[in-house]
């Protein structure tokens, strides 16, 4: 306790100015914010401005961003091409009431991409893309069922709020896991229609899902547990789930919105397992408002308001899903993103995926240093820190772990210039070299030695 007071004691001293906005944000955002998961004890630090790898903070101080905005900024954070390309699709307007071409450059190039997706759509957030998925899986397969690994993370509509993060003391055997509400404002109903299984547990999620098999929609998952802790599914657990959805008519849905970092096709060409539908979000956006779901045409169909139309023939039906949304697939995003994803070449997902090994390679070497049990997980360019000493598999194993260590670590880091997440994930721009990784690792070693951990 001592030395995470003093941890505190030194951030409050460097950020006077965040404190004050902080408290006069009060009186007008509860908490201060928008955004729950970017608030931290004692209060959060509010940004003035940010470029290449480095956020600077009200107070002025810098920090090398070890977080790209819960993975976002995989070029950095102004990346000169896509602040060019929206500066000038600015001069014509921001939004229409008709489609733009823009949008079809960046479905093209997902389409191209993304081993599941013969069709895709946008939308402002990740959450509408996962809703999106769930519900044209429901009137694809007319069964109301979806299921859930618990711990797994996939916005915030009512459908997937439920055993995010749980307290284990209430979450059943970890083999057969209860489905317990993650906000308070959930109807009863939303519990019922969801089945909840382990993650990474090959037979015991079977035999879960198994029980269901004949009213289930969907399965979701994401192929690396992500907001949790950077934990990747292994190749048989997703086998598993591909071979058992797929025998029983069920869409398998991967929520890729913070996993499509992995590859240029996602963690789906990763692992080698193509779902039916896919949620994306976060870099295909270049840093603008996104999401997209997409996947196979018969699916995805369900979407086409002509049903079918022929030029000079009555309409048919259609669509049957509904999909509206002011700024769905606006211009300025759908730009934004097409130059990003432009950048993202197999040489530059090589090289952060060479990078974030090193990272990783750098904090197992000082926690072996300093005989700080830890296991660093993630694939790709995503990281998570987990000071335990059992392997991590599942959310279950990052539940238990120790708050108080990762409040120091990750406030000692703010304190010496690193920003990451509060739990001690992050992921690299490639704007992150070997001199800001070598940063990482000296600062780290410094926190944890002043830790008392
Ligand atoms: C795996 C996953 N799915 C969905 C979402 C929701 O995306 P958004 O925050 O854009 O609504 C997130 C956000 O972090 C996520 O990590």
């Amino acid at each position: 306790m001592k030395h995470l007071n003093s941890v505190i004691e030194k951030y409050v001293e460097l950020t006077p100015r965040s404190r004050e906005i902080w408290e006069s944000a009060k009186q007008y955002l509860p908490g201060g914010d928008s955004r729950n998961s970017i608030f931290w004890d004692p209060y959060p630090i509010y940004i003035k401005s940010a470029r290449g790898p480095i956020v600077t903070d009200v107070d002025d101080m810098q920090r090398v961003d070890f977080i790209n905005t819960m993975t976002t900024m995989i070029l950095g954070h102004a990346f000169s091409p896509v602040m060019d390309a929206v500066s000038s699709q600015l001069k014509n307007g921001v939004a229409y009431n008709a489609p733009n071409s823009h949008q079809i450059q960046l479905a093209k190039i997902l389409c191209e991409r993304v081993p599941s997706f013969d069709r895709v759509r946008f939308t402002n957030s990740g959450t509408e893309a996962t809703m999106n998925t769930i519900r044209a899986a429901r009137a694809f397969t007319g069964r109301t069922l979806f299921a859930k690994a618990e711990g797994g993370y996939h916005g915030t509509h009512d459908a997937v709020s439920v055993s995010v993060k749980v307290k284990v003391e209430h979450a059943g055997g970890s083999d057969s896991p209860v489905a317990l509400p993650s906000t308070e404002g959930l109807p009863d109903e939303v519990l019922d229609q969801v089945i909840v299984f382990p993650f990474n547990d090959v037979e015991g999620a079977r035999k879960i899902l198994e029980q269901h098999k004949d009213q289930l929609a969907a399965v979701i998952i994401e192929p690396v547990l992500g907001s949790v802790g950077m934990v990747p599914a292994t190749y048989e657990f997703l086998e598993m789930l591909r071979n058992f959805t797929w025998q029983h008519s069920i869409v398998l849905i991967f929520d890729e919105v913070i996993s499509y970092r992995v590859t240029d096709g996602g963690s789906q060409k990763f692992f080698g397992v193509t779902p039916d539908m896919t949620s994306l979000g976060k870099i295909i956006g270049g840093g603008f408002p996104i999401g997209a779901f997409g996947g196979r045409k018969d699916i995805m169909d369900l979407y086409d308001p002509t049903g079918g139309l022929e030029m000079g023939k009555e309409p048919s039906v259609g669509p049957h899903v509904s999909h509206a949304g002011t700024f769905n697939a606006n211009p300025v995003t759908m730009l934004a993103g097409s130059v990003t994803l432009d950048h993202l070449t197999d040489d530059i997902y090589e090289s952060l995926a060479f990078n974030t090994e090193i990272l990783r390679q750098g904090i197992r070497d000082v926690c072996a240093e300093l005989e700080i049990p830890v296991q660093v997980t993630g694939i790709g360019s995503l990281f998570g820190i987990h000071f335990n000493d059992v392997p991590i598999n599942n959310y279950r194993d990052i539940a238990s772990s120790d708050t108080n260590i990762r409040r120091k670590v990750f406030l000692g880091l703010m304190n010496e210039g690193i920003l990451i997440a509060p739990n001690l994930v992050g992921s690299l721009s490639t704007e992150i070299g070997s001199n800001e990784i070598k940063m990482f690792v000296e600062k780290f070693k410094l926190v944890l030695s002043k830790s008392g951990i």
